[in-house]
């Protein structure tokens, strides 16, 4: 983004821009998981020195060895910038006590009681206060409903005797990227970013608009915190559609896969969605539901969230029910069967396991009896909820000892026309046989 035209009214926030433009600016990134370490590696090699902070010794030391754990960021990146001084990672926040800026990336779950948990933003705020001085600009990126960052965030900063928009500047700008993804990434994805005065607007424009292709700035930082909850939910609205569609083509006895490539084909006013096993990630399942939670507080029920993540929650038992008729044809119970799970992460090609529904189905399929087993080249291992597993080391000697094979994680590596020579019965809740060329009697689709 070009700077040169942006006034700002205060002193202040001018000697940050200048400071941003010419990048003799060091940053702080603040969390350094999915999010904030892609955009640290991000910021560095754009020119800035930067200080990434977390709270995990385990992560910090990793990165000091040059050794990254977010499959986006390669290691040697993680090692060059280290070596250039560029980059250098702490669990000490006073590393940030002359910093120009800093990006928060922490966690924003849900708590048991499905209310949002802010508990993350709030110690990692105060945390920052330690380190808070004239000039800076403070980014947050962890997702949040609207509000958060002028309601929870502004009144902690000003306690310092900092005056936000005055002494230091305040933006929200979220974090878009989707882990896994090569065309658009941290650099390119174009990013909106809101601040509480038209002055934190443009220093926080103008610390990512120096390392990022496109900033879109928006009216306030409600606005931004809103936009992201609009695209998550949108895609949390699409997805309950769709898997709606294949609950309903199921009972009409209609191929749910064949009507959507077919809707596909219209070169305009469709968007293809497809049926899946249930939400999964840090973001789709849980972030609708901030925005619900807060418009609760101003009575009003927000009801194409409510609905779809009812019937998304509800898929994984979907596939137990899928699985247990499969089965019966072959006159066989889920209780005593041995089951292969095949791709345990929440999307193809990466390890997350952040809410995915394959915890949900081995969990329902514990409960039943069913003798487990999972594949997953990507997820070693899964301890959740009281269970424990390994992946197998062989695909195909896995599938061809079990009585069904479930495909919950669409892998793009995996030996699909091996998996359908071995196996004797295929759950498949991803379509993923089909787009591998592979059709069969056994294999059961979603
Ligand atoms: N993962 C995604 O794909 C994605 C995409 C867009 C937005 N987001 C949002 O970004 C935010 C961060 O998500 P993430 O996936 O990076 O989470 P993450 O769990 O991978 O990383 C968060 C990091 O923050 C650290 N941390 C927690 N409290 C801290 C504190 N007080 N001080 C310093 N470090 C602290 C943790 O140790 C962890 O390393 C969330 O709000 C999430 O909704 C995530």
């Amino acid at each position: 983004m070009k700077t040169e035209h942006v006034k700002a009214e205060s002193t202040a926030a001018r000697e940050l821009i200048a400071r941003f433009s010419d990048h003799s600016a060091t940053i702080g990134v603040i969390g350094l998981g999915y999010v904030g370490l892609p955009l640290a590696v991000v910021l560095a090699k754009s020119g800035y020195r930067v200080v990434g902070v977390d709270t995990s010794e385990e992560k910090i030391n990793l990165l000091n060895e040059g050794k990254s754990y977010v499959e986006d960021v390669p290691s040697e990146d993680v090692a060059d910038l280290l070596e250039r001084g560029l980059f250098s990672a702490t669990t000490d926040i006073h590393a940030l006590d002359e910093v120009d800026g800093a990006s928060i990336c922490v966690p924003t779950p849900l708590r048991k009681t499905g209310d949002p948990d802010l508990s993350y933003i709030i110690s990692a705020t105060q945390s920052l206060k330690q380190a808070l001085h004239a000039p800076m600009v403070i980014i947050l990126e962890s997702t949040t409903y609207p509000g958060t960052t002028r309601e929870m965030v502004l009144p902690e900063l000003e306690s310092t005797g900092l005056k936000v928009g005055v002494d230091v500047f305040l933006a929200f700008s979220p974090e878009r990227v989707d882990p896994g993804r090569e065309d658009w990434t941290t650099v390119n994805t174009p990013k909106v970013i809101g601040g509480i005065t038209p002055d934190c607007t443009m220093t926080a424009c103008a610390m990512y608009g120096s390392a990022m292709e496109t900033i879109v700035p928006v009216s306030s930082t409600e606005v931004a915190e809103m936009t992201k909850l609009l695209e998550n939910t949108f895609r949390a609205v699409n997805i309950g559609l769709v898997n709606e569609m294949a609950l309903m083509c199921d009972r009409l006895g209609l191929d749910v896969w064949e009507v959507i490539d077919a809707a596909g084909t219209k070169p305009f006013g469709f968007m293809k969605f497809t049926p899946g096993p249930g939400l999964g990630g840090h973001c789709i399942p849980i972030d609708p539901l901030y925005l619900s939670w807060k418009l609760k507080s101003v009575k009003y029920t927000a009801r194409f969230i409510e609905l779809a993540s009812e019937i998304n929650t509800n898929m994984p038992r979907v596939v137990v029910q899928r699985l247990q008729d499969a089965l019966n044809e072959h006159e066989k119970a889920i209780k005593g069967s041995r089951i292969l799970i095949v791709g345990t992460a929440y999307k193809p090609d990466i390890s997350d396991l952040r809410e995915s529904p394959a915890l949900d189905v081995i969990g329902m399929l514990w409960e039943k009896g069913a003798h487990l087993s999972y594949y997953d080249p990507y997820v070693s291992e899964i301890s959740h909820e009281g269970w424990n597993l390994r992946s197998i080391p062989d695909l195909l000697a896995g599938a061809r000892k079990a009585d069904a094979v479930v495909i919950i994680t669409n892998h793009s590596d995996l030996d699909y026309a091996g998996l359908a020579e071995q196996s004797s019965l295929i759950l498949d809740t991803r379509n993923a046989m089909k787009a591998a060329g592979i059709t069969g009697d056994k294999i059961v689709r979603l």
